[in-house]
């Protein structure tokens, strides 16, 4: 039994070392006090993902609270047709179908955001690259044999790798443009950026609560400070 426990705690840092070794993450330039990106990036993830994966903690009506948008611009603008406010991100994907199609039923996104973290998501999302040899015609530099089309390759054009040659192991140097999209890169990193932002926000909606009732606090305060000053004086004028 210990020989097996020694065995594991062997392994556990060996095997973070090598997973964090290989792979070069992107960092997001991630800001929850942008609500504008948020809500873009709330449109991206139905048009482009909700398709497949559902957002299931998260409700249009909270949207419209949390952004301070009000509810028939979520509906008109970022809700697909026929939700109504109080539905939650569901998918019209259907699990029998999905199973078919790809093997596996594309997962709840909801905490994506906090199991994966916001740089890999944007690593994930600009790192697919042409292989003929996926049965979606695509890899992934950061999620290898991924089981997932490149959703996003009309506006960012298609990637392709350059191999490079380490201590005798091909590994991939960088991705190459080699069709372009829709989008200029820059154009491209700051949609997939609102697409992060939008997952970082559904993983943890409460920050941006905090965030809300931190202005009611700070009034609070401001306010009882007048109150205890002007109490001070008033008691305070018997006695001078
Ligand atoms: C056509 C269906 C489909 C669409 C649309 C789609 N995905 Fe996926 N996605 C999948 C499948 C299937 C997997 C599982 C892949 C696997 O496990 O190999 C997946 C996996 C993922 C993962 C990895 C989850 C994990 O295991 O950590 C992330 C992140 C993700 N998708 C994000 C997105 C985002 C963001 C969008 C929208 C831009 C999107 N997907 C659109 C089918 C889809």
């Amino acid at each position: 039994m210990k020989k097996i426990i020694y065995t594991l705690l062997l392994l556990v840092p060996l095997g973070s070392f090598a997973a964090g070794d290989k792979v070069h993450l992107q960092s997001a330039d991630i800001n929850l006090s942008d609500f504008k990106a948020i809500q873009k990036g709330a449109k991206h993830y139905v048009t482009y993902c909700l398709g497949c994966h559902s957002a299931k903690h998260m409700r249009y009506k909270r949207i419209a609270i949390d952004l301070e948008i009000d509810e028939d611009t979520v509906l008109a603008e970022i809700a697909p047709e026929g939700a109504r406010i109080y539905d939650q991100m569901h998918t019209a994907m259907n699990e029998h179908d999905s199973k078919k199609w790809f093997g596996v039923m594309p997962p709840d996104l909801s905490l994506i955001a906090r199991s994966r973290g916001a740089d890999w998501l944007y690593s994930y999302l600009k790192g697919f690259y042409v292989d003929k040899s996926k049965p979606f015609g695509v890899n992934n530099t950061v999620f290898k044999d991924v089981g997932m089309p490149n959703m996003l390759w009309k506006l960012q054009g298609i990637q392709s790798p350059v191999i490079r040659n380490v201590k005798g192991e091909e590994v991939i140097s960088y991705l190459e443009l080699k069709e372009s999209g829709s989008m200029s890169r820059s154009q491209f990193d700051t949609m997939v950026t609102e697409l992060v932002n939008f997952l970082v926000y559904v993983g943890e909606p409460v920050q941006l609560e905090r965030k809300r009732m931190g202005k009611y606090v700070l009034f609070y305060f401001l306010l009882f400070g007048i109150v205890a000053y002007l109490l001070k004086k008033e008691y305070w004028k018997d006695i001078h």
